[in-house]
């Protein structure tokens, strides 16, 4: 990596589909803004971009459901997710929206540019027309039973029930959201990125994130650029399963309209996820617009020297590993100058639960952020949030532990610590630093500055978070050890020099806190500043090009130096009385849960309609053995059989790899139906189906018809 002159960090811009929660804030926005923030304080060049992703189906399904208009939805949870996160402190340089004039002109730009360049493919195919509505039914817009699990009320794009991708033509029984009649499939045109065309273009991108692709000798200089194991294994599936043409329109009437005046265009817009990931783009060029500077976007997005890292969630990194960075490839291609740099670091997270349950906006299981922030600081929030960071696997988050974090570390310790601090040298010093501390002093305190600075500047760099705010915490541990065994309230009547030094060098260490621990809480940082009585905010003494991290190595108070005469209560502590109604909460929601849940399954007792003898004769079930089985790639929840029926083998993609392991299944004897016609589940060709039965908790049963020498016979 060349000498980095910038840094351009940008947070994935959540749907203006609903409020934010306290995953999102764990996963993207929080890490992203620790990490600015303390590259502000080495002094470097860097801005955050963020903002709302206000295209997309699930925006107009909300808008249909309320009887109001995609543009009120997306007014109402922007403005409610910005605030939240204003609130929280994450520092944005820029808080775009994609339906803003600007956004919809970069995506169209880019879209002109690559159909220019002839890369797109037209293609025309089948979907779901609702006949009643007029309309052609996208993704979501199509319910239906999910082929994998039976749930019967599976999306056209996945299951919620098993998590499994589907497109909407694999559901059993479709259904239209809009009418709830059957749909019909009709031709449609769509417009398609070849993916594929760039395949080997992001295997070398990829390859030069990889740390087993880099070599020894460039590890070192590469450190920072180097993509988490996660990152790499997901992008590598896609690259392994050969990249194939995405559509990048669709049919409806909300999102960014084709450029171009083709009657085939009409009633098309770009897909959503073609229009969100160029968002980062026309939000930085309108920041450059707002800070007077129109040009000064290309600084970030097209010096060569400049980095951009993008802070994600686990389920949104193919977007930017191979959609993205392609996209910008198309653009690229050709081009002497107004060349797009691609992101060198994706840290895309694992996913934070809460209470041991996954956050579900659809079950209404979560902690909203605004919420939470009416109840409770936003600091004591970043503190435990940036503690439970899921950097490598998923983590949990209670109020236990947020009760614990907040009255044992911050309260105790931290605060603890600047108090007795500020309150004994106004009590006994006159409010003055009553010493002038040396580099030697410093170095007495039981913290060794250069390796603990060392290590937390790798720990930011490599958005090792939980590590970073550890160390932070490790200082103020040292400190408050410091001054309860220096004993200054005793040792003053012996020694008032000795007690002076230590409360200099504690005036000192309080003043290092506020530094180390900004990134985290930087709420907290500047009232320790304000207490310390020093001038302006941290902000405000941050020079371009200078470190302020550095000035950790020594002293920075001067000895006469006059601190505020009252001190304060940094962190009130959390009482049992002060969670309890969150806890009640929760035990509401997950009864809720269980009673909706009990209810569906009740539901699924209302049977199918009624079907006649003859019908039911055209099933044709026969007894089959299995003789081989294997796991899907992709699709954790199925199972390749090969069946034996009569003298026939017969290949069948079951959703039972969860309940049953492939060696099980070998020498089974099952249930077939024989006369399903042929489907094709993740590229795998399924002849047929299994019956099976399920339990508790979803747990499956297959049918096993035993008897001897059975096999092919019909069941009847
Ligand atoms: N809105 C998407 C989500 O919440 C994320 C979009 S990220 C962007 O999953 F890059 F496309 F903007
Ligand atoms: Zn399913």
């Amino acid at each position: 990596m060349h000498p980095v002159k910038r840094t351009l960090v940008t947070t994935a811009l959540p749907y203006a589909n609903g409020p934010v929660h306290l995953g999102h804030l764990a996963g993207v926005y929080l890490p992203a803004d620790i990490y600015v923030r303390y590259k502000r304080l080495k002094g470097e060049d860097v801005i955050h971009i963020g903002g709302s992703d206000e295209h997309g189906v699930p925006i107009t399904i909300t808008a249909e459901k309320e009887g109001i208009s995609p543009q009120d939805v997306v007014d109402r949870y922007h403005r409610m997710n910005h605030d939240a996160f204003r609130k929280c402190g994450i520092s944005f340089d820029y808080y775009g929206r994609t339906s803003s004039v600007g956004h919809h002109e970069t995506a169209k730009e880019f879209f002109l540019e690559i159909e220019k360049k002839g890369i797109f493919r037209r293609k025309t195919e089948k979907q779901f027309f609702d006949v009643e509505a007029n309309r052609f039914l996208s993704d979501r817009y199509v319910t239906g039973t999910c082929p994998i699990c039976g749930n019967p009320e599976a999306n056209g794009d996945q299951c919620e029930q098993c998590g499994t991708h589907l497109s909407p033509t694999e559901l059993l029984n479709p259904k239209s959201k809009l009418s709830n009649a059957t749909p019909e499939l009709r031709d449609t045109m769509h417009w398609f990125f070849p993916l594929g065309r760039f395949q080997e273009a992001l295997e070398e991108y990829v390859d030069t994130h990889d740390s087993q692709k880099i070599s020894p000798e460039s590890f070192e200089k590469e450190q920072y650029s180097v993509w988490r194991p996660n990152v790499v294994n997901y992008t590598r599936t896609w690259l392994k399963q050969g990249l194939s043409d995405r559509a990048i329109t669709r049919d409806l009437s909300w999102g960014i309209e084709l450029p171009i005046s083709d009657r085939e265009a009409q009633g098309k817009v770009l897909y959503v996820w073609f229009d969100a990931v160029l968002g980062y783009i026309s939000f930085t060029r309108q920041w450059a617009a707002q800070v007077g500077d129109e040009s000064l976007w290309r600084a970030y997005w097209q010096d060569p020297e400049s980095r951009i890292v993008n802070f994600i969630g686990k389920d949104n990194v193919v977007f930017h590993t191979l959609m993205f960075p392609a996209i910008l490839m198309a653009w690229n291609e050709g081009r002497e100058n107004g060349i797009y740099n691609l992101a060198d670091n994706v840290p895309a997270s694992e996913f934070m639960n809460f209470e041991g349950r996954k956050f579900s906006k659809s079950r209404n299981y979560a902690v909203y952020l605004g919420e939470f922030l009416e109840k409770f600081p936003a600091d004591t929030l970043r503190y435990s949030i940036a503690m439970n960071y899921p950097e490598n696997k998923d983590t949990d988050f209670s109020w236990q532990d947020f009760q614990n974090r907040t009255n044992g570390e911050l309260a105790d310790t931290l605060g603890n610590f600047i108090k007795r601090s500020v309150d004994f040298t106004n009590s006994r010093f006159e409010g003055v630093v009553p010493h002038a501390c040396s580099d030697e002093e410093w170095n007495t305190l039981g913290i060794e500055w250069h390796e603990t600075l060392g290590k937390l500047d790798q720990a930011f760099e490599q958005c090792h978070f939980r590590e970073a705010v550890s160390l932070g915490m490790e200082i103020a541990r040292a400190a408050n050890r410091f001054l309860t065994e220096s004993e200054p309230w005793k040792v003053i009547k012996t020694d008032p020099a000795a007690a002076a030094r230590t409360m200099a060098l504690s005036l000192n260490l309080c003043q290092a806190l506020s530094v180390a621990l900004y990134p985290v809480i930087p709420d907290t940082a500047g009232r320790i500043r304000s207490m310390l009585g020093l001038e302006g905010s941290i902000e405000e003494t941050i020079v371009c090009g200078q470190s302020l991290f550095s000035g950790l190595l020594s002293p920075q108070l001067q000895q006469g130096h006059r601190i505020r005469k009252q001190s304060e209560i940094l962190f009130t502590k959390i009482e049992d009385a002060d969670i309890e109604p969150e806890l009640k909460k929760i035990e509401r929601l997950l009864a809720e849960t269980e009673k909706r849940e009990a209810g569906a399954a009740l539901e699924r007792l209302t049977f199918k309609p009624e079907i006649s003898f003859d019908d039911f004769q055209k099933v044709d079930l026969r007894a089959a053995t299995v003789l081989s089985a294997e796991k899907v790639k992709k699709a954790g929840k199925l199972l390749k059989l090969q069946l034996k029926v009569g003298p026939e083998t017969r290949q069948v993609l079951a959703g039972v790899a969860e309940h049953y392991s492939p060696e099980e299944m070998v020498g089974k004897q099952v249930v077939l139906v024989a006369n399903l016609a042929e489907r094709t589940i993740r590229g795998e060709v399924s002849q047929g189906m299994i019956l099976a039965v399920e339990g508790q908790e979803g747990k499956l049963f297959l049918l096993e018809p035993s008897g001897n020498d059975i096999n092919g016979n019909q069941i009847q």
